[in-house]
C-alpha cells in the first residue's frame, strides 16, 4: 500500500501543487506554518474522506477561492487507483474513483490505508475518552465499511435526539418522537459496541507486547468500557441492542432533566492501566508517551495483519517530541510501509533514512 503522488488545487496554503512520492521514508521538511501538517491533512482526507483538524470540509478550500481538489494515485492490493475530492464552498464534497463519480463518499473510505500521528496522540493516554474513541474509530472506520456506515448514522440520530432534548421544553409535543430515536440509537449502538469490542482484544494483545520491548518492566492492559448493563460486548447484536434498551430507557427522566443523551456508546471509554493502576490518573509523562506510541504501533500493526501490507504511516512532527530512545523505537519499526514525516529541522532526516525529501515554504516545494 503506497501513495504514489497527490494533487492539491486551492486546498489550505496550496494553490496548485504535485508531490511525487518514494515507496518508503518520505521527509516533508520545512518552517512553522509552510504546510506541512497540511500536505497529511489531504493525504489523510484520500483514505478517510474527512478533514482530520475540522468537521468543516469547505475549511479546506484556499481563502477566497470557491473550489478545490485533493487528487491522488495509490497502490493498493497491486492495482493502481486514482481518487480525486473535489471541494466546493457551496455544495457537499464530490469524490471520483478512476474518473467515475462515487455516489457515495463511503464508497471511498478505506481504499487507501493510513494512521496518522500527531503530537496530540501522546496525549491519548491522558487525554479524556473522546481522544480514545476517536483513535478506536480512526482505525474501525477504515478497517470495516459496515462499522463506519453504522457509526455516521449513530452520530446522525444522537443528533437528532439531542435537537429533541435540548427544544423540548419550549415544544413538549417533541417528545413523542424521542422514544423512537432511542430506540433507533440502540440499534445502531449495538452494530458499534460488538466491532469496538472484538478490535480493542486485538489491539491490546499487541499494544502489550509493544509496550513491553520499550520497557521490559511494566505491563500495559487496554479494556473496553462501554455501556454498564451490557454484559457480554461480543454477544449476537440483538442481545446488545437489548442491554443498550434497559440502560437507555432507565436514564429516560434524567435525560429529559438534563437535555442531553447520557446513556449510549459515544460514552465509551478505552481503559487503560499500567502495572495494575489507571494510566490515565497515575502514568508519569515518559509512561504516558510511551504507552500511548505503543498503542499506535499497535493500530498500525493491525492493518498489516488485516491487508497483509503495512498503511501508510503519516508522522505529524511526532518526532521532536520525543527523546531519542523513543525515537529509535518508533524508528525501528517502521518495516517496510511508505511513511510520510513532517518536521521542521533536517537533522532528523538522515535518522529516518530519507528517500525523498520535499523543502516547503508557502505551500510550495522548494527545487
Ligand atoms: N483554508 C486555508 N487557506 C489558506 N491557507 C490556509 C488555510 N488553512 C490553513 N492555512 C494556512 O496554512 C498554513 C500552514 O499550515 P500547516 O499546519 O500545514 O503548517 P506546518 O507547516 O505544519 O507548520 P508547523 O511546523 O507549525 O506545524 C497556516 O499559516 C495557515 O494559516
Ligand atoms: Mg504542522
Amino acid at each position: 500500500m503506497y501513495i504514489h503522488s497527490i494533487k492539491l488545487h486551492n486546498f489550505r496554503n496550496y494553490e496548485d501543487e504535485t508531490f511525487s512520492f518514494d515507496p518508503a521514508v518520505n521527509l516533508i521538511v520545512g518552517e512553522n506554518a509552510q504546510g506541512k501538517t497540511n500536505l497529511l491533512e489531504a493525504a489523510c482526507a484520500l483514505s478517510t474522506m474527512k478533514l482530520f483538524r475540522t468537521g468543516q470540509k469547505k475549511e479546506g478550500l484556499r481563502f477566497g477561492t470557491e473550489t478545490g481538489s485533493v487528487s491522488g494515485v495509490f497502490s493498493a492490493e497491486d492495482r493502481d487507483i486514482t481518487l480525486e475530492l473535489c471541494l466546493s464552498r457551496t455544495r457537499p464534497m464530490e469524490v471520483w474513483k478512476n474518473g467515475v463519480r462515487l455516489r457515495r463518499q463511503s464508497e471511498a473510505a478505506g481504499l487507501l490505508r493510513t494512521v496518522l500521528f500527531c503530537p496530540d496522540d501522546l496525549m491519548l493516554v491522558r487525554a479524556g475518552a473522546a481522544a480514545r474513541r476517536r483513535f478506536l474509530d480512526a482505525a474501525l472506520c477504515q478497517l470495516r465499511p459496515q462499522y463506519a456506515a453504522a457509526l455516521a448514522e449513530y452520530e446522525r440520530v444522537l443528533a437528532h435526539k439531542l435537537r429533541i432534548l435540548k427544544d423540548a421544553e419550549e415544544k413538549p409535543a417533541l417528545l413523542d418522537l424521542l422514544d423512537d430515536f432511542t430506540l433507533r440509537l440502540c440499534r445502531l449502538g449495538a452494530i458499534v459496541v460488538r466491532y469496538r469490542a472484538y478490535y480493542v482484544r486485538k489491539l491490546a494483545g499487541r499494544a502489550a507486547a509493544l509496550h513491553a520491548e520499550a520497557a521490559p518492566h511494566e505491563t500495559l492492559t487496554a479494556a473496553y468500557r462501554t455501556v454498564s448493563t451490557v454484559t457480554d460486548p461480543y454477544a449476537p447484536v440483538q442481545a446488545i441492542e437489548a442491554d443498550l434498551q434497559r440502560h437507555a430507557f432507565s436514564h429516560r427522566a434524567a435525560e429529559i432533566a438534563s437535555k442531553s443523551c447520557l446513556s449510549g456508546p459515544h460514552k465509551d471509554d478505552l481503559e487503560l492501566t499500567l502495572n495494575g493502576v489507571s494510566a490515565g490518573s497515575f502514568a508519569s509523562q515518559g509512561q504516558a508517551r510511551t504507552a500511548a506510541l505503543a498503542l499506535k504501533l499497535a493500530e498500525r500493526e493491525l492493518f498489516r495483519d488485516e491487508d497483509g501490507a503495512y498503511p501508510v504511516l503519516l508522522l505529524d512532527d511526532v518526532l521532536s517530541e520525543l527523546d531519542r530512545r523513543r525515537q529509535d523505537f518508533v524508528l525501528n519499526r517502521l518495516g517496510t510501509g511508505q511513511v510520510l514525516i513532517t518536521c521542521c529541522e533536517a537533522e532528523t532526516a538522515e535518522r529516518s533514512r530519507a528517500g525523498r525529501v520535499f523543502q516547503i515554504a508557502g505551500g510550495r516545494i522548494l527545487p
